[in-house]
C-alpha cells in the first residue's frame, strides 16, 4: 500500500504536531506570507514491519521520508528550518536552480544552524520537476539516519500535460539503511571502510519509509512515477518485468521520452527519474520489479499487483510526447571553455599524494586524518570546499571528468544543470540534463553548462562519505 500509508502517517504526524493541524491537506499552494515549518528531529519509524522494533531515526517532522513539499513552477516556497537535532544542520534543495543564499551549504552560503536555532528559506522554483531536500551538514550521518524528503514542482500549465494521458502519479523515495538484528542503525555511522570504499551502503531498502511488498495498479492505466534515490551510497537499477516504462525526465529535467529497456532504470545516489508506466497486464496478474544494480546481488523490490477490476482503457494510450521543457540555458559548445577534472584516491586507487590545506601529503598521512579522495590533486578539509575554478557569469563550460579511482562517483553541481555530452568519448545523443551524473571507475564523462547563476556553488561527489573524506570543491560564478 505505497499510496495510502504515507498519507496516514502524515496525518498522524500532523495530529501530534498540534499547531500544524490547520494546514490544508495535501499541502499545495504555499503562501509567501506564512513559511511552512520543517523540523528535523529524533523520531521512531517502523521501517521493517511489525515483527521488529521501531528504528530510532532522525526525520523531518518525525516522518520517514519527510513530508512531500509541493508547489507550482514559478511559485515561491517559504520554509522555516527549526533544528530539533542534537547537532548542526541545514536544508539543501537538491536540483533547484535557486539564489545562492538559499542553497543551504554550511560555510559557503550560510552558517550551519545550531540545535534549537532556525533559518528561513524562501525562493521561487524556476523548473518543474522531481527534486528533493536533505541536510548539507554532517550529511553522511544525517542522511544515513533518515533525513530526506521529496520536493515536487508541478508544471506551470497543468493543461500542457493533458496529451500525455497520465491517470495518476506517485512519488517513490528510495532509501537504504544499515540495520542490526534489532532493526537499529549500526554504529558508528561512518567507518574508515565506508570513507575509502563505496560509502555507507545499507542492508535494508525502503520505499517511502517501508519495505515494499506490492504496488497496486489497475489494468490499462498510465502512472507517472517520480523516482528519487535518497540513499547515501546505493545505486539502483530497476527492471519492470514485462513492462517498458517511458523515461520522461531525468533529475527533474524533461527529456525526449524513450523506453527503459536494456539496463533498466538507473538511479545514482541523489538521482531522480520520472517514468510513465503503461500497465497493459491482465486484471489479477502480478509482475516483479527487480533491482540488480550490483552484480550478484539482485533482489525483488516489489510486485506489480493488478487489481481484479476491468481495464481502465482497452489499449495503452499513444506514445507520449515530452513534458513541457524548462527554461534551461543552452551551452555554446564552440565557445565553451574546457575544464578537466581528475577524480582520484580511495582504496585500490593508487593515489600517491595530494594537497590538503595547501600541504602536499602522502596517502597514508591523509588517511590518518580521514581524507582519501581528491579532485585535481586537492583534498577538501573538514567543512572546506576548495575553489576548483572561477567562472565568468554567462560563460559556457565543458567539464571533462576523469575517474581514476576504483569506484563510481555520482558528481553533483549545485545551482545548475549540465547536459551530458559523452561517455568515454562516445557522444550521448539524447541531450539529457543532469544535476548529478555517474562517472564510473576508469571512465570519462563530458558535460556542459552555462554558468548563469552567480555565487559559490558546491561541486562534489554525492556519496557523503566520499565528500567528507575530501571529494568536494566549488565553482565561483561572478
Ligand atoms: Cu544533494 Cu550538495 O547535494
Ligand atoms: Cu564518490
Amino acid at each position: 500500500m505505497i499510496e495510502s500509508q504515507p498519507r496516514r502517517r502524515f496525518l498522524q504526524g500532523l495530529a501530534a504536531a498540534g499547531a500544524l493541524a490547520a494546514l490544508p491537506l495535501p499541502l499545495r499552494k504555499l503562501s509567501a506570507a506564512a513559511p511552512r515549518v520543517l523540523r528535523p528531529q529524533p523520531a521512531e519509524a517502523q521501517l521493517v514491519g511489525p515483527a521488529y522494533p521501531k528504528t530510532a531515526v532522525w526525520a523531518y517532522d518525525g516522518l520517514v521520508p519527510g513530508p512531500t513539499l509541493r508547489l507550482r513552477q514559478g511559485e515561491r516556497l517559504a520554509v522555516r528550518l527549526d533544528n530539533g537535532l542534537p547537532q548542526e544542520t541545514t536544508l539543501h534543495w537538491h536540483g533547484l536552480r535557486l539564489p545562492n543564499a538559499m542553497d543551504g551549504v554550511p560555510g559557503v552560503t550560510q552558517e550551519a544552524v545550531a540545535p534549537g536555532q532556525g533559518f528561513d528559506y524562501a525562493f521561487a522554483a524556476p523548473d518543474a520537476g522531481t527534486f528533493w531536500y536533505h541536510s548539507h551538514a554532517a550529511s553522511a550521518e544525517q542522511g544515513a539516519r533518515g533525513l530526506a524528503g521529496p520536493l515536487i514542482v508541478e508544471e506551470a500549465e497543468p493543461a500542457a500535460l493533458a496529451p500525455l494521458q497520465i491517470d495518476r502519479e506517485e512519488v517513490w523515495l528510495l532509501a537504504d539503511w544499515r540495520l542490526d538484528e534489532q532493526a537499529q542503525l549500526v554504529e558508528p555511522m561512518t567507518t574508515m571502510m565506508d570513507l575509502s570504499h563505496a560509502g555507507r551502503i545499507g542492508n535494508t531498502v525502503t520505499l517511502n519509509g517501508f519495505i515494499p511488498e506490492a504496488w497496486p495498479v489497475r489494468a490499462g492505466e498510465r502512472v507517472r512515477l517520480r523516482l528519487i534515490n535518497a540513499a547515501n551510497a546505493r545505486f539502483f537499477a530497476l527492471r519492470f518485468e514485462a513492462h517498458e516504462p517511458w523515461v520522461v525526465a531525468v533529475d527533474g529535467q524533461p527529456c525526449t521520452p524513450f523506453r527503459a529497456r536494456v539496463g533498466g532504470v538507473g538511479l545514482p545516489p541523489a538521482g531522480r527519474v520520472d517514468l510513465l508506466v503503461d500497465l497493459p497486464g491482465r486484471p489479477g496478474s502480478r509482475f516483479t520489479v527487480t533491482d540488480d544494480a550490483y552484480a550478484g546481488s539482485a533482489y525483488k523490490l516489489l510486485e506489480i499487483a493488478y487489481a481484479e477490476e476491468s481495464p481502465l482503457r482497452p489499449a495503452p494510450p499513444p506514445d507520449p510526447a515530452g513534458l513541457p521543457a524548462n527554461p534551461l540555458p543552452e551551452p555554446d559548445l564552440d565557445a565553451a571553455r574546457t575544464l578537466e577534472i581528475a577524480l582520484e584516491g580511495g582504496a585500490m586507487g593508487g593515489l600517491a599524494e595530494a594537497r590538503l590545506h595547501g600541504r602536499t601529503m602522502g596517502l597514508r598521512d591523509l588517511a590518518r586524518q580521514g581524507k582519501v579522495w581528491a579532485l585535481n590533486g586537492v583534498v577538501a578539509g573538514d567543512h572546506q570546499h576548495p575553489l576548483l575554478a572561477a567562472l565568468k557569469l554567462g560563460e559556457s563550460v565543458r567539464l571533462v571528468m576523469e575517474n581514476r579511482t576504483a569506484f563510481p562517483h555520482p558528481m553533483h553541481l549545485h545551482g545548475h544543470h549540465f547536459k551530458l555530452l559523452a561517455r568515454d568519448g562516445v557522444p550521448e545523443t539524447r541531450g539529457i540534463w543532469h544535476d548529478t551524473v555517474t562517472v564510473r571507475a576508469d571512465s570519462r564523462v563530458e558535460v556542459a553548462f552555462v554558468a548563469d547563476n552567480p555565487g559559490d556553488w558546491a561541486f562534489h561527489c554525492h556519496i557523503p562519505e566520499h565528500m567528507m573524506a575530501g571529494m568536494t570543491s566549488l565553482f565561483r560564478v561572478e
